[in-house]
């Protein structure tokens, strides 16, 4: 059997359709951000990052950098086994009773990344409470679907923020089940953010459990980078607030936080919990130094925010169609995954800019896209530099001004 060659078909079908995907392969430099050393034949040497999930440049904030190091230095690299088999160090003790206080809960459970917090949680709620439905958004991360998937619990999927919808799909479930209803707080390619008390009062009104994504709001919303929930003065009437380090953090890792009872079920039920090495102390330390600085420090939000308006605004100047929303994420549609792919080489060959394609199965099929994500480290020659680039493209490409 020529194993290859059924790889090859498959592989070849993607290439077709436009939608194979190729990584830039980078180097972030320290102190530098968002510029990093390319390593690609085609592209400059240095290019700006503009699709960074690093979203307040903390992954090369100098303390969490020193955490990172000092730790290494103090316990070594690897956390040596799982947490239950000599791999719970003091470090991850700390980081999860920071994750509590942040999202004013009893506990937090931490996990290698927030896919697998999702996977691990969802399908354990899914599988070991009586008689699970899972209510679950239709644009929910595919970490979150797997999850539901996994757990064989009954899934409803219910429409897009859409409350009232889920009012009745709540109200037509049997009246033993036990309800979860799981959702986001900002959606990450679209940039929307959830009706979260709308969502709240429903499902308080059905006894059903809250389960909230909130993986591109941790560290971003809130006066204290508890997310979407904090802002809004939720965190209370949420059951589980599931996040990353990832991402606003500048770390690796996800958790959740909840009940005390909540954390110890999943610690004790969930295997994507149980069977897998514990994060490095020396992420759990960088992860812990970043969360408590955003805790304290507004300056990263406040600037970034302003960064986001700016780009938006000269987008709208230049009339360069991009989804309106209330986050800090810029969609420019594109709609095409060929022509997102050409532009978004352009861009970094001739440009120096690197910003992603983002196409199926990540969007829909005729929704590909550029998503920018500035941040405070961007300048406002850098934003100045990107629309004047997309602009010559815009005109060279001749693509609608307009969004569907
Ligand atoms: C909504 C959402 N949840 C969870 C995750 C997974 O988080 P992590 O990157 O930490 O695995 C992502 C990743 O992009 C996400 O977008």
């Amino acid at each position: 059997m020529d194993f290859d060659a059924l790889f090859a078909k498959e592989l070849d079908a993607l290439r077709r359709d436009g939608n194979y995907r190729i990584f830039a392969e980078l180097e972030r430099e320290a102190g530098a951000f968002p510029r990093a050393t390319s390593h690609d034949a085609d592209a400059p040497d240095q290019v700006t990052v503009w699709c960074s999930n690093d979203y307040l440049g903390m992954g090369q904030h100098a303390d969490v950098i020193a955490a990172m190091c000092d730790t290494a230095r103090a316990c070594g690299t690897g956390a040596g086994g799982t947490r239950n088999i000599s791999g719970n160090t003091h470090q991850h003790a700390l980081l999860e009773a920071e994750l509590a206080d942040l999202h004013r809960k009893d506990a937090a459970l931490l996990f290698t990344s927030g896919y697998v917090s999702n996977w691990a949680a969802l399908s354990t709620l899914g599988a070991k409470l009586p008689d699970a439905v899972i209510l679950s958004d239709e644009k929910n991360h595919a970490s979150m679907i797997e999850g539901i998937r996994h757990s064989k619990a009954d899934k409803v999927i219910w429409r897009h923020n859409d409350p009232e919808d889920l009012d009745r799909k709540l109200a037509a479930c049997p009246s033993n089940a036990t309800k979860i209803v799981a959702f986001e707080s900002v959606y990450s390619m679209d940039g929307d953010i959830c009706p979260m008390d709308e969502i709240v009062e429903v499902a308080e009104k059905h006894g059903a459990m809250t389960y909230l994504d909130e993986v591109h709001a941790v560290g971003m919303y809130g006066p204290r980078g508890g997310g979407v929930s904090e802002r809004l003065g939720l965190q209370d009437r949420i059951t589980l607030i599931e996040g990353t380090l990832g991402k606003a953090y500048g770390v690796v890792g996800g958790y959740i936080a909840g009940s005390a009872a909540l954390c110890d079920f999943i610690r004790s039920f969930a295997s994507g919990f149980i069977f897998t090495t514990a994060l490095p102390p020396a992420v759990a330390a960088a992860a812990r130094t970043s969360i408590a600085h955003l805790k304290e420090s507004d300056a990263e939000r406040h600037r970034q925010r302003g960064q986001v308006a700016k780009l938006r605004a000269r987008l709208d100047a230049l009339g360069i169609p991009h989804l309106h929303n209330d986050s800090h994420i810029i969609p420019v549609m594109i709609k095409d995954p060929v022509k997102c792919r050409q532009i978004a080489d352009i861009l970094m060959n001739d440009f120096g800019i690197y910003v992603q394609p983002i196409n199926y199965p990540t969007v829909p099929k005729g929704t590909e896209r550029l998503r920018f994500t500035p941040g405070p480290l961007h300048s406002d020659e850098d934003i100045e530099y990107l629309v004047q680039a997309l602009s010559t493209l815009w005109k060279r490409c001749a693509l609608a001004h307009a969004v569907a």
